[in-house]
């Protein structure tokens, strides 16, 4: 979409502008055979050696060298940068520049300054006044830093309590229908409150924004639990309830604990046990599976070990198996939640029982399975022997081969007949292959991207996020006009300029301050991604791209110069001939 729309519009106007109806204008030039000739504009000249090539669709000095395309000749000519003359050729030439990344950005902004007007209200109303709410939570264990840190606030009973404050705020009714938090009434038509009698969650994503809430009911609704609908902000599958807080925790420990619900979340934290989140009420999703292994690689899950627990255990396993996570579980046998193991018994002996009990999913399931089949007869064990070959099937020959001795001796078979039965084909559909990086990329980028654009702006974010990390690389970007492709990345540049200036440093929260609109968002969203590996050496891969590309540019560009070189002097012509072999040998293989 919109990030590479400055692309997309540079090819159009590649397609779309004759380069001798923009250069005529402004430059005198003549025909000379097929080729246009005049004197150049970038130096002083008396005989002209400018050319213009209508058909090849560049422009060449042979006398100061200076050469490119149409939108390299705008940009040399008024001095300005890629985007600059995107925008001016595309103004000239009616080309329309899609900026639906910036309206949905800014349509994003504004739904979440609702929600966050209504957390602000909930919040208010928790702990500014006695109410139930309060107590409830209070009753629970719940102390005042951990609701601040959380941002728990309260629903009154009431019909139209939120409703109308927000309408008083001059908040669109119909925003507040498409957000959830209210309804309208199919009698009179009146908004009412979604969410009453609850102690309420916002739910943030992991830019900090609050995209929904979750509600606990505290007067004995039938639903113990409602969160918002999906909205435009607010896809439940693709976000996890506290990674907004425990994400640096998640990193620095090296695993996430995923939990069931939001009273887990809230009081292993509370407990001090950070490193934690959770589903939003439904079963772990792809999507969430790889969003937390942006941050780390190990999840341990943690669920109630009633029926239903269980259940979403061998689903979670399965989803982060695939993703391509590190999969434990973990047991809480006294007390049936961790929100309430923590309360009674504190973090280290919480930390001890993962210790104890976290066994890899595999395990998991060979142990689930040995208890079903727990009879020791022979039709028990070769149930056991078909179901544990099916759990094995999946693996890796070296990993299958970890666990095959251990399952051949829980029953007494031998590893054989388990490894015969592993080879026999499963009547399952075949797992889903792990999605690659590319299908990981941000949300933001359209489908229709060639891989060069997507290359091109992964790149581009991949460098901004090792400037932040690394300062000192910042220098080495200098006069790589190259390394920036979108409008957002030329714009972020532009601040991380300013501000190494002045500092010689970047801190994050001051080029917030300057950016806004659609390039706030993007270098957000550049900050979500979590870096693996060495700086250098992915500082060093990014420039290597970009010097290759530089290259194959530039060769292309040699081509048609030679290709319009007529009466062109000797050692013109070597020098070009020398560039484009020197090119050849270092880039092409
Ligand atoms: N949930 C839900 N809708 C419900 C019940 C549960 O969305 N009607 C989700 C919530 O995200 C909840 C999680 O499932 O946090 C776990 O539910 P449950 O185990 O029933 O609740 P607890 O987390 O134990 O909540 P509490 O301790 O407040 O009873
Ligand atoms: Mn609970």
């Amino acid at each position: 979409m919109a990030v590479t729309s400055l692309i997309s519009a540079a090819e159009e106007i590649r397609s779309r502008c004759n380069i001798v109806d923009v250069v005529s204008p402004l430059v005198s030039i003549k025909r000379a055979g097929s080729n246009y000739k005049g004197c150049c504009p970038f130096h002083k000249e008396k005989t002209p050696s400018f050319v213009v090539s209508e058909q090849k669709q560049i422009f060449t000095c042979f006398g100061c060298g200076k050469s490119g395309d149409v939108i390299k000749f705008i940009q040399e000519y008024y001095n300005l940068n890629f985007p600059e003359a995107v925008r001016r050729l595309a103004a000239q030439y009616g080309i329309e520049i899609d900026d639906s990344y910036e309206r949905q950005s800014k349509k994003k902004d504004g739904y979440y300054a609702i929600n966050k007007t209504a957390a602000r209200f909930f919040f208010d109303a928790f702990t500014k006044h006695a109410n139930p709410g309060y107590d409830y939570m209070k009753g629970r264990g719940i102390q005042p830093e951990t609701i601040a840190k959380f941002g728990i606030g309260y629903a009154d009973e009431g019909w139209q309590t939120l409703s109308d404050y927000m309408l008083a705020q001059g908040t669109q009714a119909e925003l507040l229908t498409e957000l959830g938090l209210s309804s309208r009434s199919s009698k009179d038509g009146r908004l009412y409150d979604k969410f009453r009698g609850r102690v309420m969650f916002p739910i943030f994503n992991t830019m900090g924004k609050v995209i929904g809430f979750g509600g606990r009911t505290i007067i004995g609704d039938a639903a113990k639990y409602l969160n918002s609908q999906e909205s435009f902000v607010f896809e439940k599958k693709r976000n996890l309830y506290g990674l907004n807080l425990s994400k640096t925790e998640i990193q620095e420990q090296g695993y996430a604990i995923l939990v069931e619900g939001y009273m887990d979340v809230v009081g292993l934290y509370q407990g001090g046990v950070r490193n934690v989140c959770a589903a939003l009420g439904t079963a772990l999703t792809p999507e969430q599976a790889q969003l937390l292994k942006r941050y780390t690689k190990k999840a341990v899950l943690c669920l109630d070990s009633d029926a239903a627990g269980i259940k979403a255990a061998i689903r979670g396993c399965d989803v982060m198996r695939a993703a391509g996570l590190d999969v434990r579980v973990m047991h809480v046998d006294d007390g049936k939640d961790p929100d309430e193991y923590i309360k009674k018994h504190g973090a280290d002996e919480f930390r001890a029982l993962l210790d104890k009990t976290a066994e890899t999913d595999i395990d998991f399931k060979i142990g689930l399975i040995d208890r079903k089949y727990s009879g020791t007869d022979l039709s028990q064990s070769l149930n056991f022997l078909k179901a544990a070959a099916n759990v094995l099937r999946p693996l890796s020959p070296v990993e299958a081969d970890l666990y095959i001795p251990k399952v051949a001796k829980m029953r007494g078979i031998s590893e054989g007949a388990l490894r015969r039965e592993i080879e026999q084909p499963s009547a399952e559909v075949p797992r889903p292959a792990p999605r690659t990086e590319q299908e990981n990329a941000p949300q933001e980028q359209s489908v229709e991207d060639t891989p060069e654009v997507r290359g091109r702006i992964m790149v581009e974010r991949m460098l901004i996020k090792l400037c932040l990390q690394r300062s000192d690389f910042w220098p080495k970007l200098q006069g790589r006009d190259d390394a920036f492709v979108s409008g957002e990345a030329y714009r972020i540049a532009e601040v991380l300029g300013e501000c190494y200036r002045e500092n010689n440093d970047f801190d994050v929260k001051a080029i917030r301050e300057r950016l806004e609109g659609s390039a706030l968002s993007y270098f957000d969203n550049i900050q979500e991604g979590v870096l693996t590996g060495d700086e250098e050496t992915a500082f060093r891969d990014c420039l290597e791209k970009l010097d290759r590309r530089k290259a194959e540019q530039r060769i292309d560009e040699i081509m048609k110069i030679l290709s319009i070189a007529e009466g062109v002097d000797e050692e013109t012509l070597n020098k070009l001939m020398l560039e484009l072999a020197e090119l050849q040998r270092k880039f092409i293989k």
